[in-house]
């Protein structure tokens, strides 16, 4: 754990203008500087970074956060891994909190891991070299030389301890953190990965940050994978990502299939714009990290039940991602092809001949709808739109949303009204991100409204009664947590950023950072005064409900004090209130 103190520190010695422009070259505008959105495909700029607020915000797609929020998402990185780098720019050291549950991460030495993982590479490669089965193995398999060395691949010989002499110290902590090497009983060392195949996995930067070992002929597991550790998550690391970025670009698509020699095989034959999860299902940070490369995403599976069930993840982890300038496909081999074996059968041609026949998102997800009842019958379609109709709702693109619904409709036998008084499609809820659709023109409600000033200034919550706000929504909630954080905010963040970062992770993380949309243009004193404004109106609604419930009483019930009460009640008006 990042102690929360360094991590408001980090905020406070940062500019986040300096840290967007070295990725995305800024250009002054009036109080803000402004540039064509990274995270979304646009011509004219609506991505704004303001140096007053610290933080960056789309008019387009409606990405922003703090200046670690852009590192993360712009270069795929993980938190702890953001504020390092940032840290590292910054020249600050990050201290480092022990906590149990987050053991692996307060060690995070990540320079000690790089290295380890560097050396390990270097020696893995060259141990490729030394082996003749090993390449034999590789050139069985039909891989050049050239191809091998792009993806750096390498063999870990049999042996227990080979890394002992290729690290200067066998007992460092960094290496079992790293997953190099496994810590048995009595604390006796081992290296995890023996007598395998190596291929290295990168991240954006081309660091090595995992391993993916295979056997070399039959054995279990076929694929040995590096742990999770502080460099290595699998839920956000795509194989091949590096070397095939430019390709992505030239090709204008990436094609997302299942394994590593999948991924090297494509390449060797000229389909250079693979890249693969990693024996995991696709995650939304998948998705995302894929839509940012391309428009045009393909995932490819094999044509088996597995296959099917995989894509089916992919499809729903990606309904609330997609935006209408995006294309996912899903391409499905035939039977016992997977795309290593087809496109050495049948060559580059015929393999990419294939991805035009993939099948887009909507009709797949229709298929496998239509194909799981008896479209036959009334209940077989009855069950149909049933089914259909969570997965419709997360679909974040307006006009693909429309166009399913049309089609459901059709397939349904219904009119399109009907099913909308059948199913009233409510806007996703939801939402990762970096893919959000423009904010709705609907006015907030006053909760919402005052999460916003709060998190535009949280000081003005100091003297607020938390009492005031009742009810059970997630609005009310976290506006609650948000006002206990004011009043007990002993280290005084007084920044949007700042209350973002606190509450990063937590339960009210998603709906602050969806309510943060508009506040970029906010002036200071404006909010000072619409807020005092709702507090009155809270003030108001409240002084209400006590006269009402006296009023609800027969008069010569009310207890002298009672009395007094209402009158003074009373005397304070019993005004109208649009509040909550
Ligand atoms: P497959 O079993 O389809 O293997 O696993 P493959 O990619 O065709 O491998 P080859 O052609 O036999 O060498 C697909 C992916 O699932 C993960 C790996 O990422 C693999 O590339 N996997 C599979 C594992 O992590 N562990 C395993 O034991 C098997
Ligand atoms: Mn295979």
């Amino acid at each position: 754990m990042i102690p929360q103190s360094f991590i408001q520190d980090l905020l406070n010695r940062l500019d986040i203008v300096d840290v967007v422009d070295r990725y995305v070259p800024l250009k002054k505008a009036g109080a803000n500087y402004v540039a064509c959105c990274p995270f979304h495909s646009e011509k004219s700029p609506s991505f704004s970074v303001s140096p007053t607020k610290q933080f960056y915000h789309c008019f387009g797609c409606g990405a922003h956060g703090s200046a670690i929020g852009f590192v993360m998402e712009h270069q795929g990185l993980g938190f702890v891994e953001a504020v390092e780098d940032l840290a590292r720019n910054a020249g600050m050291a990050v201290p480092k909190e022990e906590s149990g549950q987050h053991e692996h991460r307060a060690a995070g030495n990540f320079d000690a891991l790089h290295e380890v993982m560097q050396q390990a590479t270097r020696y893995y490669r060259d141990e490729l070299k030394r082996s003749e089965t090993a390449v034999d193995y590789l050139k069985k398999r039909g891989l050049s030389g050239e191809i091998a060395a792009r993806f750096g691949v390498g063999y870990a010989p049999g042996g227990w301890q080979n890394l002992a002499a290729v690290v200067s110290d066998y007992q460092a902590k960094s290496l079992v953190q790293a997953g190099l090497v496994i810590e048995g009983e009595e604390g006796k060392r081992y290296d995890r990965f023996r007598d395998r195949i190596m291929f290295p996995i990168l991240n954006q930067k081309g660091a090595v940050i995992g391993f993916g070992g295979r056997v070399l002929g039959a054995g279990e597991p076929k694929y040995l994978n590096s742990p999770e550790t502080p460099l290595f998550e699998k839920g956000r690391e795509l194989y091949g990502l590096f070397q095939a970025r430019q390709a992505i670009r030239a090709a204008g698509k990436v094609i997302v299939v299942e394994g590593y020699m999948d991924v090297v095989a494509l390449a060797q034959h000229g389909v250079e714009y693979a890249v693969a999860t990693l024996g995991t299902a696709t995650t939304p940070v998948h998705v995302q990290k894929l839509l940012r490369q391309s428009d045009n995403v393909v995932f490819c599976f094999d044509g088996d039940t597995a296959g099917r069930k995989a894509a089916w993840r992919a499809l729903e982890n990606s309904l609330a991602l997609v935006s209408d300038e995006k294309n996912l496909k899903f391409l499905f081999l035939p039977q016992g092809e997977d795309p290593d074996s087809y496109i050495r059968k049948e060559g580059k041609a015929a393999f990419e001949a294939l991805l035009e026949s993939a099948l887009p998102l909507s009709e797949f997800l229709l298929r496998e709808l239509a194909a799981g009842v008896d479209m036959q019958t009334m209940e077989g379609r009855a069950h149909f739109l049933k089914l259909a109709q969570p997965l419709v709702q997360q679909v974040a693109a307006p006009a693909l949303r429309l166009m399913l619904q049309q089609r459901l409709a059709e397939l349904a036998g219904v009119s399109r009204n009907e099913l909308e008084t059948l199913m009233p499609v409510k806007l996703p809820v939801k939402q990762p991100a970096a893919m959000r659709p423009k904010p709705s023109r609907k006015p907030p409600s006053l909760v919402r409204k005052m999460l916003q000033w709060l998190l535009y200034q949280p000081e003005l919550g100091m003297d607020f009664d938390v009492n005031l706000i009742g009810g059970n929504s997630d609005e009310q909630k976290t506006l609650r947590a948000l006002l206990d954080f004011v009043s007990n905010n002993k280290s005084q963040i007084n920044t949007t950023v700042g209350v973002w970062e606190y509450f990063r992770g937590s339960a009210h993380e998603a709906l602050l950072s969806e309510v943060s949309g508009e506040i970029l243009e906010w002036d200071k004193a404006e909010v000072a005064a619409e807020f005092a404004g709702a507090l009155e109106q809270l003030h108001q609604a409240e002084r209400n409900r006590s006269i009402d419930a006296l009023l609800g009483r027969p008069l010569g019930e009310l207890t002298p004090e009672e009395k007094s009460e209402l009158q003074r009640l009373l005397q304070g008006g019993y005004g109208s209130t649009k509040a909550t």
